[in-house]
């Protein structure tokens, strides 16, 4: 068996440390902790229409079914029934209105889950129906909102538009997503002493999980106990939307004081949560006779779903990337937060940036398909340089748009592939045509995405470090593991401060008690605070033996001390104390050996008012080429080809970076292609099980995945320079996109058909044969 904890001669290469423990099944989730006596199952009655008046429920006889211990309304709720995070505009248990089907209304509690769910199907509800809403646009024109819309502007572009040559527009919708993360939601919950609670949650906000628990439970936030050891995926749907289980869970173990639990079933995770936003768009693209971008403007209709959730901060994620890796000097960009009878749609892996940036790149395949040139033209044509300006007002620094277009411009000859394409591709009756059914298609698609939380109160951390007697080393930070490696980064860097091996470093639960008042596992960030605050820490203990050794060998402040290879040696005089020595030196020299590290972003700030300021730490840069096959008689298709050079900065981990890039390309291929929501006009989810939403599976992925690291260039603000990598690649997957449909141009140049995506095989069927 490989030990991943081996120490590779290459640190860069160290493989996660989950690895093993995630492929014998030892990796624990919430569902493996065993359950303690007593336990008792919840199982949540949600509406089974969009929108409505309850007028009666009648739980009399479910309460009466064997094992039923008690069913909770809101009346039973002690604190508040309110768990809006942004807005307070969602309650834990419906009201006497619903606006989504999958709310939970009721909770039956009983000694088994069997027999919960056997007197679920005893309640009897009377609901008034009332119109749902499923379409941002609509509710757009019935002034349904859940915030308020928001503009960044920069430049003059009304002035622009009417001295463009060239000037287009038109509509890009995109869908939703679902997370489907393999852990579904859910949550172990028991009473503690002196009136406290503890919970175990599939959470990637601890706090927020806390918050909202302690205000369910009309508690201080100090009663309530939060331990996470890892997530089976989240991918932003339990940035928030973790809460109202946890608080459900949490609720009833208070109240009956007795250990409760809740685990969400596919299909009702599937259709009690929400999703990546769908959203509706229109563009207005103007170019000048050189192809140079010189205005454009945006309009997005969010549909938000029923309940703010992170909506607000999603909508404004759109804005700030939707001009992507380009510069234009004159840009209006308007966002609507509407409001309609889904489930609250939430974060998901990009939080509104990949909306943004679909719509752009449509508008810039509209203009390169009527001015007859190709779309890369364009998009090289108005890549981000330094000194550019972001619409909301940052300032492009050490940008690596251009970089990393022309590496991989260098590294694939992008010409060759084109006319290989093209004389793939030749026209049905020309000398030389053989693939009359078959049609190729190839796209570029650069990337540019801001790290750190948009709101910039969120970019704080804290991490608590212990070194033990014998030289060992506890670790806890904020840090959520879901699988995204964040833990194996921690580990590495606490490994690289104290010149130790990885095997003495103890990753810690994520503990709320250990580590408190922490933002979520969320905006890629979380290597990046939680890093340097562990670094902070480490450092301060570090500063401690380098003092410690400077008084006993009676050197000079400034006498380089290296901590290297489990020993702290004395560059001077070549003297080498094991690191173990050190450790119990400083015990008894009554040094402590415990340190809590903090790190706050610099220099970030941004002026919601205005929408002007500079909010990111850096940028994330990065170019991918694209190649599909698209089989004409039955419009489906393959991905053939992805060749993609990524700004990592400097990796510290290449295997973790690796697997973020290709699992966030497949997972954003899969949005723009095969996932595809369906809500009929009631707002029932139709897609609502693995067998009616498909994603990409190994057969789906591209054939060929083709990854570089672009070579740092300069030094940036991330953890050790090691840009963060969660989000961005899920962007390349637009790539995809155009890739299939300009396969689909070369068997239909006429086919006049929309942006709107997921391009499933039955679009690209009704394209392909389209007048
Ligand atoms: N990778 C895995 N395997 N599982 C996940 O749930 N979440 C993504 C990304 N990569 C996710 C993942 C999302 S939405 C984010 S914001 C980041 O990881 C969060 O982790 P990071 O901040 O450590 O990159
Ligand atoms: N990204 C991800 N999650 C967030 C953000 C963000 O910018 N802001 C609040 N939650
Ligand atoms: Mo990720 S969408 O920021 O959890």
């Amino acid at each position: 068996m490989i030990d991943p904890l081996k120490k590779l001669k290459d640190k860069k290469k160290l493989a996660n440390i989950d690895a093993i423990g995630h492929v014998t099944g030892k990796s624990t989730y919430v569902d493996d902790i065993p359950t303690m006596q007593g336990t008792l199952f919840i199982k949540i009655f949600d509406s089974p229409v969009a929108h409505g008046k309850i007028k009666t429920v009648d739980f009399s006889e479910a309460e009466q079914m064997p094992g039923v211990v008690k069913i909770f309304s809101k009346k039973d709720i002690p604190g508040e029934n309110q768990i809006g995070g942004i807005i307070q505009d969602e309650p834990l248990l419906a009201d006497d209105e619903v606006h989504f089907r999958g709310q939970a209304i009721l909770l039956i509690v009983a000694e088994s889950e069997v027999e919960a769910e056997e007197a679920l199907e005893k309640i009897k509800i009377d609901i008034e129906e009332l119109p749902a809403i499923v379409d941002p646009k609509e509710a757009f024109l019935k002034g349904q909102f859940l915030s308020n819309s928001r503009t960044f502007q920069l430049g003059d572009s009304k002035k622009a538009f009417e001295s463009a040559t060239y000037i287009f527009e038109g509509s890009a919708d995109s869908g939703g997503q679902e997370h489907l993360y393999l852990e579904t939601q859910g949550a172990y919950a028991y009473p503690m002493e002196h009136g406290s609670i503890k919970i175990h949650s599939s959470t990637q906000g601890p706090t927020q999980v806390q918050k909202a628990i302690a205000r369910v439970l009309g508690v201080g936030m100090n009663k309530v106990e939060v331990d996470v050891t890892r997530i089976g995926g989240g991918f932003g749907g339990k940035e928030d939307q973790a809460n109202p289980f946890a608080a459900m869970t949490a609720l009833v173990a208070w109240v009956l004081k007795k250990p409760a639990k809740c685990i969400l079933h596919r299909m009702e995770d599937m259709r009690m949560t929400g999703k990546r936003h769908p959203y509706r768009s229109d563009y207005k693209i103007g170019l000048d006779k050189n192809l140079k971008i010189v205005a454009y403007e945006a309009a997005f209709f969010q549909n938000g779903g029923a309940a703010a959730d992170l909506s607000p901060a999603v909508l404004e994620r759109t804005l700030f990337h939707a001009t992507n890796s380009y510069f234009i000097p004159n840009v209006v960009l308007q966002a609507h937060c509407c409001k309609t009878n889904l489930p609250p749609n939430t974060a998901f892996r990009g939080f509104g940036g990949p909306q943004g940036m679909f719509v752009i790149e449509a508008a810039i395949d509209h203009a390169a398909r009527i001015l007859n040139v190709n779309a890369s033209d364009i998009q090289q044509n108005n890549l981000l340089k330094d000194g550019d300006e972001f619409p909301y007002g940052q300032i492009v620094e050490d940008g690596e748009a251009k970089n990393s277009w022309n590496e991989l411009g260098e590294k694939y000859d992008i010409e060759k592939i084109r006319t290989s394409i093209n004389s793939y591709n030749l026209p049905t009756g020309q000398a030389g045509n053989k693939n009359t059914f078959s049609k190729k298609g190839m796209a570029l698609m650069p990337i540019c995405f801001g790290i750190s939380f948009t709101n910039t109160m969120m970019n704080h951390a804290r991490a608590l470090v212990h070194i033990y007697t014998d030289g060992t080393v506890g670790v806890s930070t904020g840090a959520i593991e879901m699988g995204q490696g964040v833990n194996t980064k921690m580990v590495q860097v606490a490994a690289r401060e104290f010149g130790i091996a990885p095997e003495l470093i103890k990753l810690e639960t994520t503990n709320t008690t250990r580590v408190a008042n922490t933002s979520p596992s969320a905006a890629s960030a979380t290597a990046d605070l939680n890093g340097k605050a562990l670094l902070d820490a480490c450092q301060q203990i570090k500063n401690r033996l380098i003092k410690m050794i400077q008084e006993v060998y009676q050197l000079e402040e400034s006498a380089p001390i290296i901590f290297k290879n489990e020993k702290i040696t004395i560059a001077k005089n070549g003297k080498e104390i094991p690191w173990h020595q050190v450790v119990t030196d400083a015990f008894s020299k009554r040094i402590n050996l415990s340190a809590k590290g903090h790190y706050a972003t610099p220099r970030i700030n941004f002026n919601k008012e205005t929408g002007k300021g500079h909010p990111f730490a850096y940028h994330v840069y990065g170019t991918a080429l694209f190649t599909a096959t698209v089989d004409c008689l039955r419009g489906i298709y393959e991905i053939d080809e992805v060749h993609i050079v990524h700004d990592v900065g400097e990796t510290i981990n290449e295997l973790v970076d690796l697997g973020q890039i290709e699992g966030g390309l497949v997972q954003g291929i899969g949005w723009m292609t095969m996932e595809e929501i369906i809500f009929n006009q009631k707002g029932k989810l139709l897609s609502n099980a693995l067998s009616t939403y498909k994603i990409p599976d190994i057969y789906a992925a591209p054939k060929t995945i083709n990854t570089s690291f672009l070579p740092l260039r300069a030094d940036n603000l991330a953890i050790y320079k090691s840009k963060a990598v969660g989000e961005p690649p899920l962007m390349y997957g637009i790539g995809a996109y155009f890739a299939i449909r300009n396969a689909v141009h070369a068997f239909n140049p006429n086919a006049n058909f929309e942006y709107v995506s997921p391009i499933t095989p039955e679009r690209v069927l009704m394209a392909l044969y389209c007048k």
